[in-house]
């Protein structure tokens, strides 16, 4: 670590403020100043209110719809980049259009490479995000980017069950290694998975189980919750074979569309979400079974250690699952 840098800069976007504020507390230093104002027809004009002049730059914004969040974000690097900022880190706690990260077939775009490439045209020096919908997506920046996990955050959540209990179920082929990594942290749990077919982008058709889940408790982990159709076919499927308790986990809760019909009427429990992602408080209420479980100390850590020039891997070697670690801090599971 170096010796006593100069006071961190923290940015925020508009895209989840709350977020931002329990980020700003973990730090103790306030959100700096940006005006944000929209031209008549729509345009994002904003302006930094503290000079950023040879300073280190914290900026955090989540892409998700709309696409302005997008915008909004490029344009604040820009703005803070052509004000002599000394270097900028983005804090992208969800990375959106990040599932279009490969062709599938003929005349599709790579959305998740086209968004780099913008974040880091735009001046960006260092890329922070949590989940990302394929971690491969990291070796799309050609700038220093940490992909972190909340599958610890999870993890902590359900070390009161005994392990043997548990069957952690991925609900696809590509969510593989998300399931074995919350299994490795909960040893002794069993593993199964999910062979999913989808006749459209927002339609999951059939779900298949390969795994033993009979008289066990199942818990599915997955990066996202977009329209919820995965959780629920998954959830009946498990039931259908004899889960007893069904819990389901994901990082990114997008909840579009009847997701939260689909939740309530899943035969799932209970549903653990990060605050990666604003939800809006109507839909929570009219979801009882979702808890939210806040990434803010895991980003606040980040920050701290980037600011430091301290290791960011390190803050997942150390962090416990089962005893005291810096994700206790405000993260009551809001039962
Ligand atoms: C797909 O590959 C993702 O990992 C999620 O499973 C998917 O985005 C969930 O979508 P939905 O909630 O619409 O089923």
């Amino acid at each position: 670590m170096r010796n006593s840098p100069p006071a961190l800069l923290f940015f925020s976007g508009n895209s989840n403020m709350n977020l931002a504020l329990k980020v700003s507390k973990y730090l103790g230093v306030p959100i700096a100043g940006m005006t944000f104002e929209r031209f008549q027809d729509g345009e994002i004009h904003l302006k930094s209110e503290v000079s950023v002049r040879g300073q280190e730059i914290y900026i955090m914004q989540s892409t998700n719809p709309p696409s302005d969040n997008l915008f909004e974000l490029l344009i604040m690097i820009d703005a803070l980049k052509r004000a002599s900022a000394e270097k900028i880190t983005v804090i992208i706690p969800y990375f959106g259009y990040a599932r279009q990260d490969r062709k599938t077939q003929g005349r599709e775009p790579i959305t998740a490479r086209l968004i780099a490439n913008l974040i880091e045209t735009a001046g960006a020096n260092r890329v922070i995000s949590i989940d990302l919908h394929a971690g491969q997506i990291q070796g799309f920046f050609d700038i220093p980017s940490d992909n972190l996990t909340a599958v610890l955050l999870f993890a902590q959540a359900f070390k009161q069950i005994p392990a043997e209990d548990l069957v952690i179920v991925s609900p696809d082929v590509g969510g593989v290694n998300r399931a074995k990594n919350l299994s490795n942290l909960l040893p002794g749990s069993h593993l199964a998975i999910c062979s999913k077919s989808r006749m459209s982008k927002d339609k999951v058709d059939d779900i298949k189980l390969i795994g033993e889940v009979k008289d066990k408790i199942a818990i599915i982990i997955d990066d996202i919750i977009s329209t919820a159709s995965t959780l629920q076919l998954a959830s009946h499927e498990i039931k259908n074979q004899g889960s007893k308790e069904i819990y389901a986990c994901a990082t990114h809760g997008m909840l579009v569309g009847s997701a939260i019909d689909k939740l309530n009427h899943s035969a799932i429990d209970k549903v653990l979400v990060t605050d990666s992602i604003q939800i809006d408080p109507l839909k929570l209420a009219a979801c009882p079974k979702i808890k939210i479980v806040t990434v803010a100390p895991l980003i606040g850590e980040v920050i701290n250690r980037i600011h430091n020039n301290a290791s960011v891997s390190e803050v997942f070697e150390e962090a416990d699952v089962n005893g005291v670690s810096l994700f206790v801090f405000d993260n009551e599971v809001n039962n």
